[in-house]
């Protein structure tokens, strides 16, 4: 295949070792500047422009995007999308992981462990945020922070609240953190590479510090992660958007909580720590994708007027309950099943012999007309009335 690496950094070792992996496997690779780019729209089909000229044809690109260039960097990955390139990361989930908060919205209905995290605008609600994740001591994170720089532990909720108000009053986002105290200062780094992760490893903060980045002097050892942190980790990449990713993860009393995605994962303290080759994975990944450029299915697949992708709740249309996917009628209805998700598991093209049960969920591709009726009201999010707790409520004497 023939490869582009975008990066800023031609001699930083990531790249080196990509660049060397790649040749290694007998691929044609560029290490090109992300800034030397230039979007062209001016043409009939979307093109690049690389240091002026027109930019040959690429199988495939890899974006090791830095955080200082995010904006422009995301651009240039959206126009080789555009153009049909394959990336394993898209712009979508470089921004989406980018930012912190942003990445914590997106995990959070996917029943993925996070530190308890708020977010407030003024200084009237910054008691009331400290005190729902948990009281002091919380960490305050800056939304787009790196190398641990921008991350702060705050003793009390007093000292919180002026660091927070301060970063207010220079037009900063700031998220509010538990801290996750149990953790020690240590966290787990786990390098995903498509759908499994290629190795972890276990950073230790180093003195009084707790941010266990290896640029605060934190110290590394490769770990063996459990099913359950590798699925975490896994998933997590997933739902990003991003097939190539650290995921970093504290180890909390409950099992793993997730602190963030990484899209441009640096990766020389962990081949140093677990003595693997991940940046031959990460090439030989990117060599077996290249025929599947990423494809916004619903986009497509929406511009037929009138069809449209939607998801169907088998408990919520009873009629459904019980039947194969052949008696229930849907085809008729010119609606197709593209995936049946039970519990945790994904069947993809499920056969028309299946039966559905309750509790399935129908990812279909059809007339919208014909699904709207399908589809139930809307849940509340929150019955009005709080059940009582199991434990009889305290009273004083
Ligand atoms: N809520 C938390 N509780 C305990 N330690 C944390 C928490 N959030 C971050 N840390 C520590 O700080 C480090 C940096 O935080 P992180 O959110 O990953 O920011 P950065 O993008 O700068 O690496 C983490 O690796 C971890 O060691
Ligand atoms: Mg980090």
């Amino acid at each position: 295949m023939k490869l582009a690496i975008l990066s800023r950094a031609p001699q930083a070792y990531s790249t080196q070792r990509l660049r060397a992996a790649a040749l290694d496997r007998g691929h044609e690779v560029k290490v090109l500047n992300t800034l030397r780019f230039a979007i062209d729209l001016s043409g009939e089909d979307p093109d690049l422009l690389y240091r002026g000229k027109l930019l040959s044809d690429y199988d495939a690109v890899l974006p090791r995007i830095g955080n200082s260039i995010t904006y422009y960097g995301t651009a240039v990955v959206r126009q080789f999308e555009q153009m049909d390139v394959y990336t394993p990361n898209t712009a979508n989930g470089i921004t989406n992981s980018r930012d912190k908060l942003r990445a914590n919205q997106i995990l959070s209905r996917h029943d993925i462990g996070m530190p308890a995290t708020t977010f407030v605008a003024g200084r009237n609600d910054v008691r009331g945020a400290i005190e729902r994740v948990g009281g002091a001591p919380v960490v305050i994170k800056l939304l787009e922070g790196t190398q641990g720089i921008g991350v702060i532990l705050a003793p009390e909720a007093k000292v919180a609240e002026s660091i927070v108000e301060t970063l207010h009053s220079t037009k900063q986002n700031v998220l509010i953190q538990r801290f996750i105290a149990e953790s020690r200062g240590r966290d787990i780094r786990a390098l995903v590479v498509g759908d499994r992760v290629v190795a972890a490893m276990r950073r230790t903060a180093s003195g009084d510090e707790f941010r266990s980045n290896v640029h605060r002097g934190g110290t590394v050892e490769k770990v063996t992660l459990s099913p359950e942190y590798e699925a975490v980790a896994v998933r997590s990449a997933q739902i990003m958007g991003l097939k190539v990713a650290g995921v970093d993860m504290l180890e909390g009393n409950d099992g793993p909580l997730v602190m963030e995605v990484n899209s441009s994962p640096g990766l020389e303290g962990v081949e140093r720590a677990t003595g693997l080759d991940i940046a031959g994975a990460v090439v030989d990944f990117i060599a077996n994708q290249v025929a599947f450029p990423e494809i916004d299915v619903r986009q497509r697949l929406s511009v037929s007027t009138g069809y449209g992708v939607a998801e169907l709740l088998v408990h919520t249309n009873a009629d459904l309950v019980g039947k194969t996917i052949k008696e229930s009628g849907l085809w008729d209805r010119d609606i197709t099943v593209l995936t049946l998700h039970r519990d945790s598991n994904v069947i993809p093209n499920p056969r028309s012999g299946v039966a559905l049960e309750p509790g399935d969920r129908l990812l279909c591709f059809g007339k919208l007309e014909e699904m709207r009726s399908m589809i139930p009201e809307r849940r509340k999010r929150r019955a009005k009335v709080r059940k009582l707790p199991k434990e009889p409520l305290q009273t004083e004497g």
